[in-house]
């Protein structure tokens, strides 16, 4: 039996976890509770994110970053390149909820099916042509060719592509709602994972022969 103390102890609980869901469920990365924090990418402390550099080491160096201005090396399979201004590569980000990636595009090339776990994502087209498309949960197809200065939302999670429509190459900016926003790439995921998905769920998923998933996967080198 439950005391009445003991009852209104419970009620308490349930109204505090009550106020609190709204605020977990609509923000992105958590709060910061300091102006900056910028990463020691060096820490043996795992929290979620990383620890701060003191304060007298902070420098003008940390708020500021290059990476994106180079154009990336699109020699590969897919004939795209995503480089990443994520809090690994700018640990000025730190606790700061945003990052940014450019993505570049040889001729035909495709960024492939991809989704980030932990963010929005909105880019804008900064050269040449692009087909972006994503899908919904109920899976419908939502998707439009964008040219240089058009912009493209893509929600939290969804799976989401971007192909090089174009006569010549593409480049595009995208920037999330978290330091770190993750990215799970279908093809990779589910041909080229460690260690592999055995060929019996791939054959029965997309009903085909142990051939044609052989074939899929070497052209990933597994
Ligand atoms: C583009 O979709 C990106 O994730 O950089
Ligand atoms: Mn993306």
């Amino acid at each position: 039996m439950i005391s009445s103390s003991g009852s209104s102890f419970y009620l308490l609980c349930c109204l505090v976890v009550l106020l609190i869901l709204p605020f977990s469920s609509l923000s992105s990365d958590p709060d910061s509770l300091q102006d900056f924090c910028v990463a020691n990418l060096n820490s043996s402390i795992s929290v979620n994110g990383f620890p701060c550099k003191p304060d007298a080491e902070v420098t003008s160096h940390d708020f500021f970053f290059n990476g994106l201005i180079k154009e990336g090396n699109t020699t590969n399979v897919f004939g795209s390149k995503v480089t990443t201004g994520n809090v690994l590569a700018f640990p000025g980000l730190n606790t700061l909820g945003i990052s940014m990636n450019r993505v570049d595009f040889a001729p035909g090339g495709l960024n492939p099916p991809h989704s980030h776990p932990r963010a929005t994502e909105s880019g804008v087209v900064i050269e040449g042509k692009l087909l972006v498309g994503f899908i919904s949960t109920n899976n419908v197809f939502y998707s439009k060719v964008l040219t240089a200065g058009q912009m493209f939302v893509i929600p939290k999670g969804l799976v989401h592509f971007q192909l090089n429509v174009g006569e010549g190459k593409a480049h595009a900016i995208a920037a999330f709602n978290s330091q770190l926003p993750g990215a799970e790439v279908v093809p990779l995921n589910l041909f080229a994972s460690t260690p592999a998905i055995p060929n019996g769920v791939l054959t029965k998923a997309f009903q085909v022969e142990d051939d044609v998933i052989n074939a899929i996967k070497s052209k990933f080198g597994s």
